[in-house]
Protein backbone atom coordinates (compact mmCIF):
# COMPACT_ATOMS: atom_id res chain seq x y z
CA UNK A 1 0.00 0.00 0.00
CA UNK A 2 2.58 2.39 0.67
CA UNK A 3 3.62 2.54 -2.63
CA UNK A 4 0.42 3.46 -3.71
CA UNK A 5 0.69 6.75 -6.32
CA UNK A 6 -0.38 9.72 -4.45
CA UNK A 7 -2.75 12.42 -5.99
CA UNK A 8 -1.72 16.00 -5.54
CA UNK A 9 -4.50 18.09 -6.99
CA UNK A 10 -3.18 21.34 -7.44
CA UNK A 11 -5.79 24.58 -7.64
CA UNK A 12 -4.25 27.06 -9.60
CA UNK A 13 -1.70 25.14 -11.39
CA UNK A 14 -1.25 27.77 -13.69
CA UNK A 15 0.30 30.30 -11.41
CA UNK A 16 3.36 31.59 -10.07
CA UNK A 17 3.61 29.42 -6.92
CA UNK A 18 2.93 26.41 -8.68
CA UNK A 19 6.03 27.12 -11.55
CA UNK A 20 8.63 29.14 -9.07
CA UNK A 21 7.86 26.75 -5.64
CA UNK A 22 5.78 23.42 -5.82
CA UNK A 23 6.88 21.91 -9.19
CA UNK A 24 10.56 22.53 -8.77
CA UNK A 25 10.36 21.22 -5.18
CA UNK A 26 8.55 18.14 -6.56
CA UNK A 27 11.08 17.88 -9.01
CA UNK A 28 14.06 17.75 -6.69
CA UNK A 29 12.40 15.74 -4.34
CA UNK A 30 11.57 13.24 -7.69
CA UNK A 31 15.22 13.39 -8.62
CA UNK A 32 16.94 12.75 -4.88
CA UNK A 33 14.70 9.98 -4.34
CA UNK A 34 12.39 11.15 -1.39
CA UNK A 35 9.06 10.81 -2.27
CA UNK A 36 7.78 7.69 -0.70
CA UNK A 37 5.39 7.18 -3.39
CA UNK A 38 4.56 7.99 -6.95
CA UNK A 39 3.26 11.35 -7.18
CA UNK A 40 0.55 12.69 -10.12
CA UNK A 41 0.17 15.96 -10.72
CA UNK A 42 -3.25 16.87 -11.25
CA UNK A 43 -3.53 20.68 -12.35
CA UNK A 44 -6.95 22.62 -11.79
CA UNK A 45 -7.95 25.89 -13.29
CA UNK A 46 -9.48 28.31 -14.99
CA UNK A 47 -7.40 28.79 -18.46
CA UNK A 48 -7.97 26.71 -21.26
CA UNK A 49 -4.95 24.36 -21.31
CA UNK A 50 -4.31 20.49 -22.19
CA UNK A 51 -2.43 18.01 -20.36
CA UNK A 52 0.12 18.51 -22.92
CA UNK A 53 -0.07 22.09 -22.54
CA UNK A 54 0.33 21.12 -18.86
CA UNK A 55 3.18 19.48 -18.79
CA UNK A 56 5.18 21.55 -20.97
CA UNK A 57 4.58 24.79 -18.34
CA UNK A 58 5.65 23.06 -15.39
CA UNK A 59 8.52 21.56 -17.67
CA UNK A 60 9.61 25.31 -17.92
CA UNK A 61 8.84 25.76 -14.30
CA UNK A 62 11.13 22.94 -13.67
CA UNK A 63 14.44 24.42 -16.49
CA UNK A 64 13.74 27.67 -15.35
CA UNK A 65 13.72 27.26 -11.07
CA UNK A 66 15.22 24.04 -10.30
CA UNK A 67 17.48 23.98 -7.31
CA UNK A 68 20.03 21.85 -9.06
CA UNK A 69 21.34 22.11 -12.47
CA UNK A 70 21.41 20.82 -15.21
CA UNK A 71 17.79 19.06 -15.10
CA UNK A 72 17.42 16.07 -15.34
CA UNK A 73 15.02 15.06 -17.97
CA UNK A 74 14.36 11.69 -16.55
CA UNK A 75 13.17 12.34 -13.21
CA UNK A 76 11.00 15.42 -15.15
CA UNK A 77 9.74 12.92 -17.24
CA UNK A 78 9.05 10.36 -13.85
CA UNK A 79 6.95 13.18 -12.17
CA UNK A 80 5.16 14.85 -15.40
CA UNK A 81 4.24 11.54 -17.40
CA UNK A 82 1.00 11.14 -15.31
CA UNK A 83 0.54 14.88 -15.21
CA UNK A 84 -3.54 15.96 -15.65
CA UNK A 85 -5.43 18.53 -16.23
CA UNK A 86 -8.61 19.75 -15.32
CA UNK A 87 -10.37 23.04 -17.04
CA UNK A 88 -12.83 24.26 -14.65
CA UNK A 89 -14.06 27.64 -13.04
CA UNK A 90 -13.28 27.52 -8.85
CA UNK A 91 -17.25 27.84 -8.23
CA UNK A 92 -18.25 25.52 -11.04
CA UNK A 93 -19.81 22.22 -9.13
CA UNK A 94 -19.32 20.74 -12.57
CA UNK A 95 -15.81 20.68 -12.71
CA UNK A 96 -15.38 19.10 -9.24
CA UNK A 97 -17.23 16.51 -10.20
CA UNK A 98 -15.26 15.72 -13.08
CA UNK A 99 -12.17 16.21 -10.54
CA UNK A 100 -13.64 13.07 -8.47
CA UNK A 101 -14.85 10.88 -11.70
CA UNK A 102 -10.77 11.28 -12.07
CA UNK A 103 -9.72 10.34 -8.92
CA UNK A 104 -12.32 7.76 -8.70
CA UNK A 105 -11.32 6.23 -11.77
CA UNK A 106 -7.57 6.27 -10.86
CA UNK A 107 -8.76 4.51 -7.65
CA UNK A 108 -6.52 6.69 -5.86
CA UNK A 109 -6.61 5.84 -2.10
CA UNK A 110 -4.21 8.82 -1.20
CA UNK A 111 -4.89 12.61 -2.35
CA UNK A 112 -3.69 16.07 -1.32
CA UNK A 113 -5.40 19.19 -2.32
CA UNK A 114 -3.26 21.96 -2.81
CA UNK A 115 -4.91 25.30 -2.81
CA UNK A 116 -2.58 27.56 -4.68
CA UNK A 117 -4.81 30.42 -6.11
CA UNK A 118 -5.11 33.96 -4.71
CA UNK A 119 -7.03 33.57 -1.55
CA UNK A 120 -10.17 34.91 -2.61
CA UNK A 121 -11.17 31.73 -4.22
CA UNK A 122 -10.25 29.55 -0.89
CA UNK A 123 -14.02 29.42 0.47
CA UNK A 124 -15.19 28.41 -2.62
CA UNK A 125 -13.04 25.86 -3.36
CA UNK A 126 -13.31 24.59 -0.07
CA UNK A 127 -16.63 24.56 -0.09
CA UNK A 128 -16.95 22.64 -3.54
CA UNK A 129 -14.53 20.21 -1.93
CA UNK A 130 -16.97 18.99 0.22
CA UNK A 131 -18.37 16.50 -2.59
CA UNK A 132 -14.53 15.14 -2.62
CA UNK A 133 -14.78 14.27 1.28
CA UNK A 134 -17.48 12.31 0.94
CA UNK A 135 -14.85 10.39 -1.29
CA UNK A 136 -12.27 11.13 1.24
CA UNK A 137 -14.36 8.83 4.34
CA UNK A 138 -13.82 5.41 2.20
CA UNK A 139 -10.21 5.91 1.04
CA UNK A 140 -6.89 5.71 3.07
CA UNK A 141 -6.01 9.42 3.36
CA UNK A 142 -7.22 13.26 2.07
CA UNK A 143 -5.33 16.22 3.12
CA UNK A 144 -5.49 19.98 1.90
CA UNK A 145 -2.95 22.49 2.00
CA UNK A 146 -3.62 26.10 2.38
CA UNK A 147 -1.18 29.20 1.41
CA UNK A 148 -1.02 32.20 3.59
CA UNK A 149 -2.60 34.74 3.78
CA UNK A 150 -5.44 32.81 5.67
CA UNK A 151 -7.83 35.59 6.08
CA UNK A 152 -7.44 39.63 6.04
CA UNK A 153 -8.15 39.69 9.57
CA UNK A 154 -9.57 38.01 12.90
CA UNK A 155 -13.02 38.03 11.60
CA UNK A 156 -12.02 36.67 8.07
CA UNK A 157 -9.46 34.22 9.25
CA UNK A 158 -12.23 32.86 11.36
CA UNK A 159 -14.22 32.56 8.57
CA UNK A 160 -11.98 30.34 6.65
CA UNK A 161 -11.14 28.53 9.46
CA UNK A 162 -15.00 27.50 10.12
CA UNK A 163 -15.37 26.55 6.16
CA UNK A 164 -11.98 23.97 6.75
CA UNK A 165 -13.49 22.63 9.35
CA UNK A 166 -16.74 21.89 8.25
CA UNK A 167 -14.82 19.46 5.31
CA UNK A 168 -11.51 18.44 6.93
CA UNK A 169 -10.48 17.93 10.39
CA UNK A 170 -7.57 19.84 12.02
CA UNK A 171 -5.82 16.64 11.60
CA UNK A 172 -6.11 17.03 7.11
CA UNK A 173 -5.19 20.65 7.17
CA UNK A 174 -1.71 21.80 6.65
CA UNK A 175 -1.29 25.46 6.50
CA UNK A 176 1.88 26.64 5.20
CA UNK A 177 3.99 29.32 6.69
CA UNK A 178 6.40 28.86 4.00
CA UNK A 179 9.20 30.31 6.40
CA UNK A 180 8.92 27.26 9.04
CA UNK A 181 10.34 25.36 5.93
CA UNK A 182 13.60 27.11 5.79
CA UNK A 183 16.38 24.64 6.88
CA UNK A 184 17.84 27.78 9.16
CA UNK A 185 14.57 28.55 10.61
CA UNK A 186 14.22 25.21 12.09
CA UNK A 187 17.33 25.51 13.11
CA UNK A 188 16.93 28.34 15.55
CA UNK A 189 15.50 25.51 17.87
CA UNK A 190 18.18 23.12 17.05
CA UNK A 191 20.37 25.83 18.21
CA UNK A 192 18.20 26.61 21.45
CA UNK A 193 18.06 22.94 22.66
CA UNK A 194 20.53 21.30 21.25
CA UNK A 195 23.41 23.19 22.76
CA UNK A 196 23.19 23.50 26.97
CA UNK A 197 25.10 26.91 26.69
CA UNK A 198 22.63 29.44 25.44
CA UNK A 199 19.49 28.76 26.95
CA UNK A 200 21.32 29.57 30.67
CA UNK A 201 21.42 33.48 29.08
CA UNK A 202 18.22 33.14 26.99
CA UNK A 203 16.16 35.35 29.33
CA UNK A 204 15.84 39.30 30.73
CA UNK A 205 18.63 38.60 32.68
CA UNK A 206 20.89 38.61 30.48
CA UNK A 207 19.56 39.75 26.99
CA UNK A 208 18.57 43.40 26.25
CA UNK A 209 16.94 43.08 23.51
CA UNK A 210 16.00 41.22 20.13
CA UNK A 211 16.28 42.46 16.86
CA UNK A 212 14.43 40.24 13.83
CA UNK A 213 14.77 41.60 10.58
CA UNK A 214 13.33 40.59 6.98
CA UNK A 215 14.84 43.16 4.55
CA UNK A 216 14.17 42.71 0.80
CA UNK A 217 15.72 43.94 -2.34
CA UNK A 218 12.94 43.58 -4.65
CA UNK A 219 9.89 45.82 -4.89
CA UNK A 220 6.40 44.70 -4.93
CA UNK A 221 6.71 44.88 -9.37
CA UNK A 222 4.16 42.65 -10.91
CA UNK A 223 2.45 41.85 -7.54
CA UNK A 224 1.75 45.31 -6.82
CA UNK A 225 -2.52 44.43 -6.88
CA UNK A 226 -2.41 41.82 -4.29
CA UNK A 227 0.07 43.65 -2.16
CA UNK A 228 -1.88 46.95 -2.27
CA UNK A 229 -4.84 45.33 -0.66
CA UNK A 230 -2.41 43.52 2.20
CA UNK A 231 0.65 45.61 2.93
CA UNK A 232 3.57 44.74 5.14
CA UNK A 233 1.80 43.62 7.97
CA UNK A 234 -0.23 40.89 6.68
CA UNK A 235 2.26 39.61 3.78
CA UNK A 236 4.90 39.21 6.64
CA UNK A 237 4.11 40.24 9.79
CA UNK A 238 0.85 38.19 10.94
CA UNK A 239 2.70 34.98 9.36
CA UNK A 240 6.48 34.95 8.91
CA UNK A 241 7.60 37.51 11.56
CA UNK A 242 5.40 36.47 14.22
CA UNK A 243 6.33 32.79 13.97
CA UNK A 244 10.14 33.58 14.17
CA UNK A 245 8.98 35.62 17.32
CA UNK A 246 7.69 32.63 18.61
CA UNK A 247 10.79 30.63 17.87
CA UNK A 248 12.68 32.72 19.47
CA UNK A 249 10.75 33.22 22.79
CA UNK A 250 9.24 29.70 23.21
CA UNK A 251 9.86 27.52 26.10
CA UNK A 252 11.38 24.23 25.63
CA UNK A 253 9.23 21.71 24.34
CA UNK A 254 8.76 18.21 26.09
CA UNK A 255 9.29 16.79 22.57
CA UNK A 256 9.97 17.64 19.08
CA UNK A 257 6.99 16.75 17.95
CA UNK A 258 3.74 18.68 16.46
CA UNK A 259 1.63 18.83 19.54
CA UNK A 260 4.49 20.08 21.60
CA UNK A 261 6.26 23.01 19.39
CA UNK A 262 3.39 24.22 18.70
CA UNK A 263 1.78 24.34 22.16
CA UNK A 264 4.62 26.22 23.22
CA UNK A 265 4.58 29.05 19.82
CA UNK A 266 0.99 29.35 21.27
CA UNK A 267 1.76 30.36 24.62
CA UNK A 268 4.11 33.09 23.06
CA UNK A 269 1.65 34.25 20.96
CA UNK A 270 -0.65 34.73 23.92
CA UNK A 271 1.77 36.65 26.12
CA UNK A 272 2.13 38.93 23.44
CA UNK A 273 1.05 42.44 24.61
CA UNK A 274 -2.36 43.59 22.96
CA UNK A 275 -1.60 46.69 21.08
CA UNK A 276 -4.91 48.09 20.98
CA UNK A 277 -5.27 52.09 19.86
CA UNK A 278 -2.37 53.98 21.04
CA UNK A 279 -0.57 51.16 21.76
CA UNK A 280 -0.25 50.30 18.02
CA UNK A 281 0.55 54.10 17.33
CA UNK A 282 3.59 54.51 19.73
CA UNK A 283 5.02 50.53 18.48
CA UNK A 284 4.68 50.63 14.96
CA UNK A 285 6.54 53.12 12.68
CA UNK A 286 5.27 52.33 8.46
CA UNK A 287 6.68 53.46 5.76
CA UNK A 288 6.40 53.48 2.23
CA UNK A 289 9.42 53.23 -0.87
CA UNK A 290 9.82 56.61 -2.96
CA UNK A 291 11.52 56.50 -6.32
CA UNK A 292 15.09 54.92 -5.82
CA UNK A 293 18.23 52.76 -6.78
CA UNK A 294 18.50 49.28 -5.01
CA UNK A 295 21.67 47.49 -6.59
CA UNK A 296 22.23 49.60 -9.33
CA UNK A 297 18.71 49.39 -10.71
CA UNK A 298 15.99 51.75 -10.89
CA UNK A 299 12.69 51.27 -8.61
CA UNK A 300 10.14 53.35 -8.86
CA UNK A 301 8.03 54.74 -6.72
CA UNK A 302 5.69 52.36 -4.38
CA UNK A 303 3.09 54.89 -5.48
CA UNK A 304 3.64 55.07 -9.55
CA UNK A 305 3.52 50.80 -9.31
CA UNK A 306 1.09 49.45 -11.99
CA UNK A 307 -2.17 48.80 -9.78
CA UNK A 308 -1.17 50.83 -6.79
CA UNK A 309 -3.67 53.22 -6.06
CA UNK A 310 -2.68 56.89 -6.14
CA UNK A 311 -3.41 57.82 -2.65
CA UNK A 312 -2.48 54.02 -1.16
CA UNK A 313 -1.14 53.90 2.49
CA UNK A 314 -0.28 50.51 2.37
CA UNK A 315 2.95 50.04 4.21
CA UNK A 316 6.17 48.25 2.08
CA UNK A 317 7.75 48.81 5.35
CA UNK A 318 6.99 48.16 8.66
CA UNK A 319 8.68 48.50 12.05
CA UNK A 320 7.31 47.13 15.12
CA UNK A 321 8.48 46.67 19.09
CA UNK A 322 6.94 43.99 20.66
CA UNK A 323 6.45 42.88 24.28
CA UNK A 324 6.44 39.43 25.52
CA UNK A 325 4.79 39.64 28.98
CA UNK A 326 5.79 36.34 30.66
CA UNK A 327 8.96 35.60 33.02
CA UNK A 328 11.33 34.67 30.49
CA UNK A 329 10.53 38.14 28.56
CA UNK A 330 9.48 40.86 30.55
CA UNK A 331 11.24 43.29 29.85
CA UNK A 332 13.32 42.80 26.79
CA UNK A 333 11.35 44.64 23.80
CA UNK A 334 11.42 42.79 20.79
CA UNK A 335 12.02 45.23 17.88
CA UNK A 336 10.84 43.59 14.43
CA UNK A 337 11.02 45.15 10.89
CA UNK A 338 10.57 44.45 7.39
CA UNK A 339 10.27 45.84 4.01
CA UNK A 340 10.28 46.01 0.16
CA UNK A 341 13.39 48.13 -1.86
CA UNK A 342 15.76 48.06 1.07
CA UNK A 343 19.58 47.71 -0.03
CA UNK A 344 19.82 44.02 1.00
CA UNK A 345 17.74 41.04 0.91
CA UNK A 346 19.26 39.51 4.78
CA UNK A 347 17.23 38.13 7.41
CA UNK A 348 18.17 37.50 10.76
CA UNK A 349 17.52 37.17 14.32
CA UNK A 350 19.84 39.31 16.49
CA UNK A 351 19.97 38.72 20.48
CA UNK A 352 21.62 41.62 21.91
CA UNK A 353 23.21 41.24 25.21
CA UNK A 354 23.48 43.37 28.08
CA UNK A 355 26.33 45.45 28.69
CA UNK A 356 28.99 44.60 31.49
CA UNK A 357 28.35 46.41 34.92
CA UNK A 358 31.41 48.36 34.52
CA UNK A 359 33.37 49.30 31.73
CA UNK A 360 36.81 48.89 32.12
CA UNK A 361 39.00 49.54 28.84
CA UNK A 362 38.14 51.95 26.43
CA UNK A 363 36.12 51.08 23.06
CA UNK A 364 37.76 52.04 19.74
CA UNK A 365 35.01 53.33 17.28
CA UNK A 366 31.81 51.87 19.56
CA UNK A 367 29.99 54.47 21.74
CA UNK A 368 29.40 52.49 24.57
CA UNK A 369 27.50 49.89 22.66
CA UNK A 370 27.55 46.20 24.39
CA UNK A 371 29.28 43.98 22.19
CA UNK A 372 27.89 40.55 22.79
CA UNK A 373 25.22 39.87 19.86
CA UNK A 374 24.48 36.41 18.65
CA UNK A 375 23.19 36.74 15.79
CA UNK A 376 21.17 33.88 13.89
CA UNK A 377 21.35 35.15 9.89
CA UNK A 378 18.73 32.69 8.07
CA UNK A 379 19.20 34.00 4.39
CA UNK A 380 21.20 34.39 2.63
CA UNK A 381 25.06 33.11 3.47
CA UNK A 382 23.29 31.28 6.08
CA UNK A 383 25.19 30.72 9.38
CA UNK A 384 25.44 32.21 13.22
CA UNK A 385 27.76 34.96 14.40
CA UNK A 386 28.98 36.00 17.88
CA UNK A 387 30.42 39.47 18.34
CA UNK A 388 33.04 39.80 20.96
CA UNK A 389 35.04 42.10 22.56
CA UNK A 390 39.12 41.73 22.19
CA UNK A 391 42.32 43.51 22.83
CA UNK A 392 43.72 45.11 19.77
CA UNK A 393 47.59 43.50 20.12
CA UNK A 394 49.27 47.14 21.48
CA UNK A 395 50.16 48.85 24.16
CA UNK A 396 46.93 50.84 25.14
CA UNK A 397 44.31 49.14 26.29
CA UNK A 398 41.97 49.44 23.25
CA UNK A 399 39.21 46.48 22.27
CA UNK A 400 37.71 46.43 19.18
CA UNK A 401 34.26 43.98 18.25
CA UNK A 402 35.47 40.77 16.66
CA UNK A 403 33.07 37.75 15.32
CA UNK A 404 32.97 33.85 15.93
CA UNK A 405 31.24 32.68 13.12
CA UNK A 406 29.42 29.20 11.90
CA UNK A 407 28.61 29.35 8.26
CA UNK A 408 26.25 26.50 7.09
CA UNK A 409 28.09 26.11 3.83
CA UNK A 410 31.60 25.81 4.95
CA UNK A 411 30.31 23.15 7.16
CA UNK A 412 27.85 21.18 5.55
CA UNK A 413 29.07 22.09 1.55
CA UNK A 414 26.39 21.84 -0.36
CA UNK A 415 23.21 24.41 -0.41
CA UNK A 416 20.08 23.70 2.07
CA UNK A 417 16.80 22.60 0.47
CA UNK A 418 14.00 24.82 -0.77
CA UNK A 419 11.49 25.39 2.54
CA UNK A 420 8.68 23.73 -0.22
CA UNK A 421 10.79 20.51 -0.65
CA UNK A 422 10.51 19.79 3.26
CA UNK A 423 7.04 21.17 3.56
CA UNK A 424 6.00 19.02 0.59
CA UNK A 425 7.97 16.11 2.32
CA UNK A 426 6.24 16.64 5.59
CA UNK A 427 2.89 16.79 4.18
CA UNK A 428 3.04 13.24 2.20
CA UNK A 429 4.29 12.43 5.24
CA UNK A 430 2.15 12.85 7.24
CA UNK A 431 4.04 15.37 10.30
CA UNK A 432 2.20 18.49 11.27
CA UNK A 433 5.04 20.09 13.18
CA UNK A 434 6.31 22.61 10.70
CA UNK A 435 2.67 23.73 9.96
CA UNK A 436 0.19 26.53 11.77
CA UNK A 437 -2.55 25.26 13.83
CA UNK A 438 -5.91 26.72 14.14
CA UNK A 439 -4.90 28.06 17.09
CA UNK A 440 -1.43 29.73 16.02
CA UNK A 441 -3.80 30.98 12.97
CA UNK A 442 -6.38 33.05 14.75
CA UNK A 443 -4.23 34.22 17.43
CA UNK A 444 -1.96 35.62 15.36
CA UNK A 445 -4.76 37.20 13.43
CA UNK A 446 -5.97 38.74 16.96
CA UNK A 447 -2.82 40.77 17.58
CA UNK A 448 -3.03 41.91 14.09
CA UNK A 449 -6.10 42.76 14.02
CA UNK A 450 -5.83 45.09 16.91
CA UNK A 451 -3.04 47.12 15.44
CA UNK A 452 -4.90 47.17 11.76
CA UNK A 453 -8.21 48.60 13.49
CA UNK A 454 -6.06 51.33 15.24
CA UNK A 455 -4.76 52.36 12.38
CA UNK A 456 -8.12 52.24 10.74
CA UNK A 457 -9.54 54.52 13.14
CA UNK A 458 -6.50 56.80 13.15
CA UNK A 459 -6.58 57.08 9.27
CA UNK A 460 -3.58 59.25 7.84
CA UNK A 461 -3.12 60.97 4.69
CA UNK A 462 -0.30 59.65 3.57
CA UNK A 463 3.03 57.31 4.80
CA UNK A 464 6.43 58.48 5.60
CA UNK A 465 8.93 57.82 2.41
CA UNK A 466 12.05 56.67 2.20
CA UNK A 467 14.54 56.12 -0.75
CA UNK A 468 14.38 52.56 -2.34
CA UNK A 469 17.15 51.74 -1.42
CA UNK A 470 17.43 53.22 1.97
CA UNK A 471 17.39 51.56 5.40
CA UNK A 472 13.36 52.21 5.64
CA UNK A 473 12.34 55.76 7.30
CA UNK A 474 14.22 57.85 9.37
CA UNK A 475 10.94 57.89 11.85
CA UNK A 476 11.66 54.69 12.21
CA UNK A 477 15.59 55.51 13.69
CA UNK A 478 14.19 57.90 15.73
CA UNK A 479 11.53 55.09 17.48
CA UNK A 480 14.42 52.50 18.23
CA UNK A 481 16.74 55.56 19.58
CA UNK A 482 14.16 57.13 21.80
CA UNK A 483 14.86 53.89 23.45
CA UNK A 484 18.86 54.32 23.18
CA UNK A 485 19.21 51.36 20.77
CA UNK A 486 19.94 51.46 17.34
CA UNK A 487 18.72 49.17 14.15
CA UNK A 488 21.51 47.05 12.77
CA UNK A 489 22.91 47.26 9.74
CA UNK A 490 22.86 43.19 8.54
CA UNK A 491 25.28 42.44 5.47
CA UNK A 492 27.32 45.62 6.28
C1 LIG B 1 6.09 35.67 0.82
C2 LIG B 1 5.57 37.06 0.63
O1 LIG B 1 5.30 34.98 1.74
O2 LIG B 1 7.41 35.72 1.27
C3 LIG B 1 6.47 37.83 -0.32
O3 LIG B 1 4.25 37.01 0.14
C4 LIG B 1 7.91 37.77 0.12
O4 LIG B 1 6.06 39.19 -0.42
C5 LIG B 1 8.32 36.34 0.39
O5 LIG B 1 8.71 38.33 -0.89
C6 LIG B 1 9.71 36.27 1.00
O6 LIG B 1 10.10 34.93 1.06
P1 LIG B 1 11.62 34.50 1.01
O7 LIG B 1 11.59 33.02 1.12
O8 LIG B 1 12.17 35.01 -0.29
O9 LIG B 1 12.26 35.18 2.18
Amino acid sequence: DANKPIALVIFGVTGDLTRRKLIPALYQLCKDDQLPAPLHVIGFARRPWSDEKLREELTAGIMQFARTKPVNAQSVEELLKMATYIQSDFQEPEGYNRLLGYLEEKGYQKVIFYLATPPDAYVEIIQNLSVCQRYAEQKQWVRIVVEKPYGRDLETAQNLEDYLHQCFSEDQIYRIDHYLGKETVQNILVFRYANGIFEPLWNNHYIDHVQITVAETVGVGTRAGYFDKSGIIRDMFANHLLQLVTLTAMEAPYAFNESSVRDEKMKVLRSLRPMKGKEALINTVRGQYSAGEVNGKQIQAYLQEDRVAPDSITETYLAARLHIDNWRWAGVPFFIRSGKALPVRETEIAIQFKQVPLSLFNWKNMAGEAPNVLVLRLQPDEGINLSLGAKIPGPINEIAPVKMEFCYQDAFGSEPPEAYERLLLDCIQGDQTLFTRTDEVIEQWRFVTDILKAWEENPVKSLPQYLAGSWGPVQADKFIEEEHRRWRRPGS
